[in-house]
């Protein structure tokens, strides 16, 4: 029997885990795979909130739990991934999502500053990423990688000075496509999603880009920010096997910002 393009989407029996999962995006994402029949860790440095995302989702999906870690210290990485695979047993699919960003004009920027947010959003990327890739190589069945990259990988955000996070995730992308080269024979699949202005903490409730969201909105073509869960379903086409032949690839999902 020939399996249609809906149950295609299945991600049943898939084992995952999403960092930066405990809210915003990531927390999104994990919902969705979860809805989609995969297993979940939730992987964050705040776990106290990821405990409480745990408490919300564990009714949608088989099984989902929280995990510790900060994605900058590789002993916490490594212990993670062996943690989610003696938990579900393997890993298959993962979500390297978490990420900061800070305000700060070039010529004011400590490099203590511009480090931290290398550190998340490169460094934890590629640790997460590397250690991902290392069990699902060790497991010899392929798996399937995220990253979130940003819209600002490839235009350069106004009004608001950003530069560390704009380098940060220009290297994510290229970094993503290396891997997928790299791993292509390991029949690991590297992809990255690149959003644009998305509604969560990171947006809403920072004292320096709340005041520029009206600003935003007047730039973006459809005139709003997006959601989380309008990242969803490119995150279930990533994960799953309806997307075999898509690897080093970047998607951006931003209300065609950045066509204008
Ligand atoms: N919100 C947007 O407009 C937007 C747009 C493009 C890209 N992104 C990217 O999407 C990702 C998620 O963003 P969000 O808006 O959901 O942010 P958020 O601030 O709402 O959530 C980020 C999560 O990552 C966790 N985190 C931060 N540093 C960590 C570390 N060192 N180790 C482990 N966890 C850590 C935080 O505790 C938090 O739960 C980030 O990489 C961000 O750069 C966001």
């Amino acid at each position: 029997m020939v399996m249609g393009i809906i149950e295609k989407f299945r991600l049943d029996g898939k084992k995952a885990f999403v960092t930066g999962g405990a809210r915003g995006i990531g927390k999104s994402i994990a919902t969705a795979l979860l809805e989609a029949g995969a297993d979940v860790a939730i992987v964050d440095l705040d776990i106290a909130e990821a405990n409480k995302t745990v408490a919300e989702l564990k009714d949608i999906g088989p099984k989902v739990f929280a995990a510790q870690a900060d994605m900058t210290k590789p002993a916490d990485v490594e212990k993670m991934v062996s943690t989610v695979a003696s938990e579900f047993g393997e890993l298959n699919v993962a979500f390297c999502n978490a990420g900061i960003c800070l305000n700060v004009k070039a010529e004011d920027m400590t490099y203590e500053q511009w480090r931290k947010v290398i550190d998340v959003n490169l460094d934890g990327v590629f640790l997460s990423a590397q250690a991902a890739g290392r069990q699902m190589i060790k497991q010899g069945k392929g798996g399937s990688i995220i990253n979130t990259a940003s819209m600002s990988a490839h235009i350069v955000n106004f009004p608001q000075p950003q530069c560390s996070y704009n380098a940060s995730k220009a290297a994510v992308i290229q970094l993503t496509k290396s891997l997928a080269v790299e791993w292509v024979d390991k029949n690991i699949r590297v992809n990255s999603i690149s959003p644009g202005y998305i509604g969560t903490e990171l947006t809403l409730n920072s004292p320096s880009l709340k005041p520029l969201i009206e600003q935003w909105t007047a730039l973006i073509p459809q005139h709003r920010l997006g959601r989380p869960d309008e990242l969803q379903a490119i995150a279930v086409y990533l994960a799953g096997d309806t997307s075999p032949y898509t690897t080093g690839s970047d998607f951006i999902i931003d209300g065609a910002f950045t066509c204008i």
